[in-house]
């Protein structure tokens, strides 16, 4: 009995090992560029669209010595999941690299450039639907406002009016 409880133990460490080879080979690494483009003054996400897999991981590469960040919006990813903010890439060939876990649509921009259209989106696995949403608390809505307030003026009516709509589609 102890015989074949030790050889049971051994195969399923062995099945365990061969599964956990297969997903580490699976999971592959996605390059974003943040690229600068001076002359036509756009400043965007390339691709703006990535679908990747969970288990991915996604690296955002700023082309050139610019000041750029990666961070989501107050509700642009799953309920569940978690927001990620970047530190302010300023040198040309710096990272910022996250892994996904979990599946869903990750809506992202770059504070700096939002009224430039700056912003990006990652789909892991398949697309979030409305109701899926996080829907971010007053507080949450708060800091990410102070953090816009470090980049726009406090009287921007066009913020204002942004952030009321979106919370008014959500039915709050
Ligand atoms: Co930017």
């Amino acid at each position: 009995m102890t015989g074949m409880l030790r050889s049971f133990g051994l195969s399923l460490a062995a099945v365990t090992l061969v599964l956990s080879i297969a997903t580490s080979a699976a999971a592959e690494t996605h390059v974003v560029r943040i690229v600068s483009d001076y002359e036509n003054l756009h400043f965007a996400f390339e691709p703006p669209l990535l679908v990747v897999q969970p288990g991915d991981t996604v690296t955002w590469v700023n082309d050139v010595a610019e000041e750029h960040n990666v961070i989501t919006y107050p509700g642009g990813y799953p309920e569940g999941a978690e927001s990620f903010q970047s530190p302010y890439l300023s040198r040309a060939d710096e990272t910022f690299s996250r892994e996904f876990q979990i599946e869903g649509t990750y809506q992202y921009h770059c504070l700096p450039h939002l009224m430039m259209g700056m912003k990006g989106e990652i789909v892991v696995g398949r697309r979030t639907e409305l109701g899926e949403f996080h829907q971010p608390s007053r507080s949450e809505i708060a800091a990410y406002r102070n953090q816009l307030l470090e980049w726009f003026d406090e009287d921007d009516n066009l913020l204002q009016v942004r952030i009321t709509e979106k919370r008014e589609r959500r039915g709050h």
